[in-house]
């Protein structure tokens, strides 16, 4: 039987802890790092952030795809991917604390005026602002799934009003649901506060534009950790020129990095930050992949394998 081997291709990730792993926990495992791929019938298994378009297809032994991400559209972006492989993602895997404390900063730094107490430190104003019971704020999340589902649980902990959105209806405590295309317009008429943790998708590409912005209340704020391509950069800008929004905290947009050229760079009401809501910062994510890689192996069912019909 050939050796099984592994191909590491990221333009983010450093290989060195993930060669560690392979080396300490599957020492008969081959580990090889993009572009230094060797002969492509070697390669067994791909570990990836991101790939070059159409190096998947063409390995004729490929068994299995792991995703270095929670997310996969950086991977199945590629028109050649071989759709027939498994592909799994990391299902939490340590980020979903990084990802509700991302939310919980952006919707709080809004719902306590925090830009307009640094502004008023700025220029040494003592002035109070009245305030608002989190009871009297509505939070909208978008995506229900692993991070959205605690991020709206965390919210509703805290005294706020919380809908939650996703394709099917969910059932969290003190949050209301609401599902699908159906329920869309109702949500959104109730997000005072939007946060944004969908996956990438052809359903969700381009979603946070000014149709959506526009069925809004009005004068709120959005805070969006999902995906670049959910955003409509002209619109959301249009939206905050005009007040339909009073505030946007971003981690991530349709080119990164942000080009030097986006106005949202300096705009007054935007908080750009550069992809950073949820990083690997303990062995989460290699425990993960490890142990899926593992069960795979042995003809178990890993976890987070992605459903290409509906595209996460
Ligand atoms: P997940 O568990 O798969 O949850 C996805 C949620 O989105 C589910 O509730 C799903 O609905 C809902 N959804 C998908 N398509 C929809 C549609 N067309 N309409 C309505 N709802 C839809 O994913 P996750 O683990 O929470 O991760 C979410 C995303 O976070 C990732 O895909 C990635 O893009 C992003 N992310 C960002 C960062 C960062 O640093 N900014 C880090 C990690 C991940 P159902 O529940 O009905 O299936
Ligand atoms: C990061 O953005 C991820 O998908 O894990």
């Amino acid at each position: 039987m050939p050796k099984t081997t592994v191909l590491f291709a990221s333009n983010i990730d450093d290989p060195a802890p993930w060669k560690a792993l392979f080396a300490r926990e599957r020492p008969d495992v081959e580990f090889r790092i993009w572009p230094e791929m060797g002969d492509a019938n070697d390669i067994t298994h791909a570990l990836v952030w991101r790939i070059p378009n159409g190096v998947l297809k063409s390995l004729p032994n490929l068994r299995a795809v792991f995703s270095l991400g929670a997310g996969i559209d950086q991977i199945v972006v590629d028109p050649d991917f071989p759709r027939e492989k498994p592909l799994f993602r990391l299902v939490d895997a340590g980020l979903r604390e990084q990802m509700t404390e991302y939310a919980l900063y952006g919707v709080l730094h809004w719902h306590r005026r925090m830009r307009d107490y640094a502004a008023q430190q700025a220029a040494q104003q003592w002035k109070m602002h009245p305030a608002v019971h989190p009871s009297k704020r509505s939070v909208g999340v978008m995506g229900m799934g692993v991070f959205g589902s605690d991020i709206a649980c965390k919210l509703a902990s805290l005294g706020f009003e919380v809908s939650g959105w996703s394709r099917t209806p969910k059932s969290v405590d003190g949050v209301t649901s609401f599902a699908g295309e159906k329920g869309f317009s109702s949500f959104l008429a109730r997000s005072e506060i939007l946060v944004n943790v969908l996956p990438l998708t052809d359903e969700t590409r381009g979603i946070l534009s000014t149709r959506l912005f526009d069925q809004l209340p009005g004068g709120g704020a959005l805070v969006h950790l999902g995906r670049g391509g959910h955003l409509v950069e002209a619109d959301v800008i249009a939206a905050l020129d005009t007040g339909k929004l009073d505030f946007a905290m971003m981690d991530v947009f349709p080119t990164e990095p942000l080009p030097a050229v986006s106005p949202l760079w300096t705009h007054p009401r935007a908080f750009v930050t550069p992809h950073i809501a949820a990083q690997p910062v303990d062995d989460a994510a290699e425990k993960l992949v490890i142990e899926n890689f593992n069960r795979f192996e042995r003809g178990e069912e890993p976890v987070g394998r992605v459903d290409l019909s509906v595209g996460y």
